[in-house]
């Protein structure tokens, strides 16, 4: 009786330490937008290879759509350890104290993705994530979305255009400065209540690339739209560094990988994405798209160019700097 009872319990501390090891390490990636977008597809893609490169060890829960948090939500479950993984705007870091951050949003500071990536790719944007670790946080790489344009209800051809509107922004002073420069009324909301207020008018208008705009079905709720370029929304993939550091280092070695790849592939697909969803919202006849001439433009890079220097003290000189020098940045090239 005792040696049975002895060879149950062994066979029971087996079968224990057989599902121990075959538990996989769980990364929550949550994020706010569609699944259709750049950054739902490049999320799905980390899955895809983080699961294929660990042979099934890391399972990789994706939440879009802000179904498991919302904005500021999300950044007090990465730093608390509820989720793992985010991908979030770079124009979202300021709560977190990094500010920084927000030198992306300047208006017209990049002449498009080349631009950008000089800073992205290289010693600028290394510096910039490793202000993270101090937070608990690990930036592991950038994704890229893409170049905004103002919707409204009215048409935008001109700065004055958008005076007295009430405009939702991301939670970033520069973008708050970028539309008071504009003589807007600036209101910060989460990107999961933008569509309604758009709809019941708690808000006039917005600003978006086109990938974000079209798959929130903004579009439906905003009569005009004018390309205007005039700034870049892009993403910090980032981790709870205590967990980042925890892995396993074989594990981590497979997930930096499917990281890089991953961000390859964010990368390449995000200009398409933007200019599919801009044929979309063409398509659907429910937004007229405006282009601006020459002139126009001028207009508009002269109204907000001042923003960058009213934004130093809040971004850091040093930032702006690093940042023009790494791009070739010239004002009268704009
Ligand atoms: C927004 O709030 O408009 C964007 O940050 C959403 C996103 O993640 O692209």
């Amino acid at each position: 009786m005792k040696v049975r009872a002895l060879l149950l319990g062994l066979v029971a501390a087996g079968l224990t330490a057989t599902a121990a090891a075959a538990d996989p390490i769980v990364i929550k990636f949550s994020h706010v937008v569609a699944q259709d977008t750049p950054k739902g597809k490049a999320a799905e893609k980390f899955k895809e290879l983080a699961e294929q490169y660990t042979a099934g060890a890391v399972k990789v829960e994706v939440y879009a759509n802000s179904t498991l948090y919302k904005d500021k939500e999300e950044m007090e479950a990465l730093q608390l350890g509820a989720v793992q993984m985010l991908a979030p705007s770079l124009a979202k870091f300021g709560p977190l104290g990094v500010r920084e951050f927000e030198a992306f949003d300047l208006p017209y500071i990049f002449n498009g993705y080349d631009a950008l990536h000089k800073v992205t790719k290289g010693a600028v944007g290394q510096q910039l994530l490793a202000k993270l670790e101090p937070r608990g946080i690990k930036g592991l790489a950038y994704w890229d979305n893409g170049f905004k344009s103002f919707s409204a209800n009215t048409p935008i051809t001109k700065p004055e255009d958008l005076r007295g509107k009430k405009m939702r922004i991301q939670s970033s002073k520069v973008l708050e400065e970028q539309m008071r420069q504009l003589r807007s009324l600036p209101q910060v909301m989460a990107f999961s209540e933008v569509y309604q207020a758009l709809q019941t008018g708690v808000v006039d208008g917005t600003e978006n690339p086109h990938s974000n705009l079209f798959t929130q079905k903004m579009h439906e709720v905003q009569k005009h739209m004018t390309l205007t370029d005039h700034g870049y929304l892009g993403y910090a993939v980032i981790t709870n560094k205590k967990f980042w550091d925890g892995l396993p280092a074989d594990i981590r070695a497979q997930l930096d990988k499917a990281m890089v790849e991953a961000t390859d592939y964010a990368n390449q697909i995000a200009l398409d994405e933007n200019d599919a969803a801009l044929q979309a919202v063409r398509a659907s006849g429910r937004t007229e798209i405006r282009a601006l001439s020459d002139e126009e433009r001028k207009a508009f890079v002269k109204a907000l160019l001042p923003v960058h220097k009213k934004m130093e003290s809040r971004v850091g000189a040093e930032t702006i700097k690093a940042i023009y020098e790494a791009t070739g940045f010239d004002p009268d090239k704009l």
